[in-house]
């Protein structure tokens, strides 16, 4: 396949996901090719990408993404990406403004979905996707992102 072609759909994303990590167990190059490949499939989204469990501090910590520079370290269970981590549930925020405690890593940022990375059920991380347009992320496109994570829920190895 190409890496540079873009999904003809939404709904091919997981399948491009899968390809993309197919034979390869580094997870930073995975998580870094995923991150990529969303950002460029995607219409309106200005950061994509990976923040990982840093159990040591209990902390995430900034993983591959595309995107402006961005806040390198959450709190377990602050803003919407650790709260997110630590309810191990999808986060659709049409509206990051009216999200109490979201984290304003890049000022455009209006809506944000938010979907846990697991490992055998537990929470190893997130996949973040901020958007400039409030209300950006639909079911639909929670659901196949979803999918999208769920590729590498099962590719977790460690570097
Ligand atoms: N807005 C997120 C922080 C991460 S950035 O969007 C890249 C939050 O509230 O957790």
């Amino acid at each position: 396949m190409s890496y540079t072609t873009r999904p003809s759909s939404l709904d091919d994303l997981p399948a491009q996901a899968q390809a993309l990590v197919a034979g390869e167990s580094n997870r930073i190059a995975n998580l870094a090719n995923i991150a990529a490949l969303v950002f460029h499939a995607l219409d309106d989204v200005n950061w994509v990408g990976f923040y990982l469990k840093d159990s040591a501090r209990n902390e995430l910590v900034l993983g591959p993404f595309q995107g402006k520079p961005a806040c390198i370290r959450i709190p377990w269970g602050r803003g919407v990406c650790g709260t997110a981590a630590a309810t191990a549930e999808i986060q659709r925020i049409a509206d990051v403004h009216a999200f109490e405690g979201h984290i304003a890593c890049d000022p455009d940022s209006r809506s944000e979905l938010v979907i846990p990375l697991l490992d055998h059920g537990d929470v190893v991380g997130v996949f973040d996707l901020d958007s400039p347009k409030p209300g950006r992320f639909s079911e639909q496109d929670a659901r196949v992102l979803a999918a999208v994570a769920a590729v590498l829920d099962t590719r977790t190895e460690t570097v």
